[in-house]
């Protein structure tokens, strides 16, 4: 079947002036983005080494995807807006998600709900980090996500989005720091079960994978910054550790993604300056994505 469309997705970029450590391997991105520039480059979150404390962050990171040979996308990760509430614990450790840190996200980086329509494909990009918040924008962008699927007539959906739906299966039944809230995931399920989805693309774990759902695959893209040894963070969905992107093909009725480790990105391990890039971190538990 003809290609319609190339795009490459990119995630866990972790981008900050601050810190350099994570510019050459963006700095290796756009080039491989200036020598055959995609239909649209997709950040799937963490575009900001930690942008929901140090608004500058993402700032800097919109400096760097403004200055891309393609037209890009964003939605946001927890380095970016912050985490879910009740991940929170008061420490400071993590900050959740709150009006002021979307505000200072969408000052930056633009919408953190989109939806395009490239050939007979509709791409949707979710503020995946309101999921389970409680905040307004919550409810909104379900009506907004209502209002997209139902308009979408009969093209092919491909979703995008930081966490990963769940883990090992849609029934998982606990909140963890690492997939969607398992209560409004239930309500993302009438997309996931959507039988025009062909394609969900997330990021966060720094861990990378192929999954099946229904007709649509579940791609897990590897951060481009760094991954972390299973020391400082322990193995959390049996994905490989590597740094890299994702090509994704677009047909007409299925999407052919492709997992790109080996193209001149240099496999930085966090381990080693975790305490200069994450201040915050006090304790060495699995928190790293
Ligand atoms: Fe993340
Ligand atoms: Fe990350």
């Amino acid at each position: 079947m003809e290609e319609q469309f190339r795009i490459l997705q990119v995630s866990d970029t972790h981008l900050s002036q601050r810190h350099g450590q994570f510019l050459p391997n963006w700095r290796r991105f756009a080039d491989i983005v200036a020598a055959s520039p995609p239909r649209l480059v997709v950040n799937t979150g963490d575009a900001s080494l930690a942008g929901c404390r140090h608004p500058d962050d993402l700032h800097s990171a919109a400096r760097l995807h403004a200055a891309l040979a393609a037209p890009w996308r964003v939605v946001p990760g927890n380095h970016d807006v912050g985490d879910h509430p009740r991940l929170c614990d008061g420490s400071g450790r993590r900050l959740p998600v709150t009006a002021a840190t979307l505000a200072a996200y969408r000052d930056a980086l633009g919408a953190d709900r989109w939806s395009e329509d490239i050939g007979g494909w509709r791409l949707i990009g979710i503020d995946g980090q309101l999921l389970g918040s409680g905040l307004p924008d919550e409810e909104e962008q379900w009506a907004w996500l209502d209002a997209v699927r139902a308009q979408a007539d009969d093209r092919r959906l491909a979703l995008f989005l930081h966490k990963p739906p769940f883990l090992a299966s849609p029934r998982d039944a606990d909140l963890t720091y690492w997939a969607v809230d398992p209560a409004p995931r239930m309500r993302l399920m009438g997309l996931l079960d959507d039988t025009r989805l062909r394609l969900v693309a997330c990021g966060h774990l720094h861990e990378h994978f192929h999954r099946t759902h229904g007709r649509a695959r579940i791609v897990a893209c590897p951060s481009l910054a760094f991954v972390a040894s299973p020391t400082l963070q322990a193995e959390v969905a049996g994905g490989r550790r590597e740094t890299g992107y994702v090509r994704h093909v677009f047909h007409d009725d299925h999407v052919v993604s492709e997992i790109v480790t080996d193209d001149g990105i240099a496999r930085v391990l966090l381990d080693d300056i975790v305490d200069e890039v994450y201040p915050e971190r006090r304790r060495p538990a699995a928190t790293a994505g």
